[in-house]
């Protein structure tokens, strides 16, 4: 059965991205797969008062039940009331759909935004592909997120001569084709904890810390300067806190290296036209970090709850560190 994310008191993005350009803050947008994750991300936003966006991907749709994550983010909504957010500000949205039938789906499922992410694709494939999505979701108020410009994977060098960032010169003409509400962009970033390989890093010379390359700021500003007031996206923006990574190294994990976007270019990108950041695994580093502390300090505890909880006090710690000390979303909706 069809449902609208209205009936769900769910909001869209449009007026949210337009207010976050205006004011130069940018919407946290945090995965979700969970229970302890959806939580902890609404007693951040609602203590905060920041509009946030809760982002399920395909894997999480297949691992936690598309039913049942529907029903997931209404309550959240509730919740947030229950916790005293007199009109929540919420998104559920749909990240990297790969095809029109998943958008579509997901679109008559209640969710408020889809992303479709065919920048694998050639450009006009692209073009073609995103412009049936937005036909689709515009008919239902439902916005849609698109991506030019593929992100850098580990591997890639970064100052490759064959470019993955987002052509400055083809964001006119993508934007007017294909009706987009928001364009996902690459400068430098890129999915998981392995941002950038030692080599790409130099190192801090006091704490033997790497430190990542810089983003490339140029190719926002020019993107920035060709679509004037256009929400941009910035996935792959976790910072990939070392407390949590030495936290897992010490209590038996194994993350040599992980090193993500450092908060002050973050911080940087949220002042400008980006107006959505994603983040995850910041979650799942910050949630798994605490899981193995309270395991290995408490051997004989076996009772989920026992450490989940602590987990889900580091999740929402960090959740709104970011909404606060990053994003500056804090207050954007009383
Ligand atoms: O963009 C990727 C997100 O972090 C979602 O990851 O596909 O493992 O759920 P996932
Ligand atoms: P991170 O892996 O940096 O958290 O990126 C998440 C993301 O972009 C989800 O779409
Ligand atoms: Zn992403």
């Amino acid at each position: 059965m069809k449902v609208s994310f209205k009936e769900l008191g769910l909001v869209n993005t449009r007026e949210m991205f337009a207010k976050a350009v205006k004011g130069g803050y940018a919407i946290p947008a945090f995965n979700f797969n969970n229970m302890e994750q959806l939580q902890a991300i609404i007693q951040a936003a609602a203590e905060t008062k920041s509009p946030v966006i809760l982002q399920v991907s395909k894997g999480a749709r297949n691992y936690a039940n598309q039913t049942l994550l529907r029903y997931m983010a209404q309550g959240a909504v509730e919740y947030a009331k229950e916790l005293g957010w007199k009109k929540p500000q919420i998104v559920l949205h749909l990240d990297h759909g790969d095809s029109y039938e998943l958008c579509k789906s997901c679109v008559d499922f209640g969710f408020s935004s889809v992303m479709i992410d065919a920048s694998s694709l050639p450009y006009e494939e692209n073009v073609k592909l995103t412009r049936k999505v937005v036909n689709y979701a515009h008919k239902y108020d439902v916005t849609v997120e698109a991506e030019l410009g593929v992100l850098a994977g580990v591997e890639d060098e970064v100052s490759s001569a064959v470019s993955h960032y987002t052509k400055p010169e083809e964001v006119i003409d993508f934007v007017k084709k294909t009706k987009c509400d928001s364009l996902a962009i690459s400068i430098g970033t890129s999915h998981g904890a392995y941002k950038f390989t030692p080599e790409q890093c130099t190192r801090d010379p006091q704490t033997g810390r790497l430190v990542p390359p810089p983003l490339a700021f140029d190719v926002l500003k020019a993107i920035e300067k060709k679509l004037p007031g256009f929400p941009i996206v910035l996935h792959g923006s976790s910072s990939v806190p070392q407390e949590y990574v030495d936290m897992c190294n010490q209590y038996g994990g194994q993350l040599p290296n992980a090193v993500g976007i450092p908060e002050e270019q973050l911080r940087k990108a949220a002042k400008s036209a980006v107006c959505k950041i994603n983040i995850d695994s910041d979650s799942r580093l910050a949630m798994t970090a605490a899981v193995r502390k309270h395991l290995a300090e408490n051997p004989s505890h076996f009772d989920p709850r026992q450490y989940l909880k602590p987990a889900r006090e580091e999740m929402k710690k960090m959740y709104i560190h970011k909404i606060v000390n990053v994003l500056g979303s804090n207050g954007k909706a009383r």
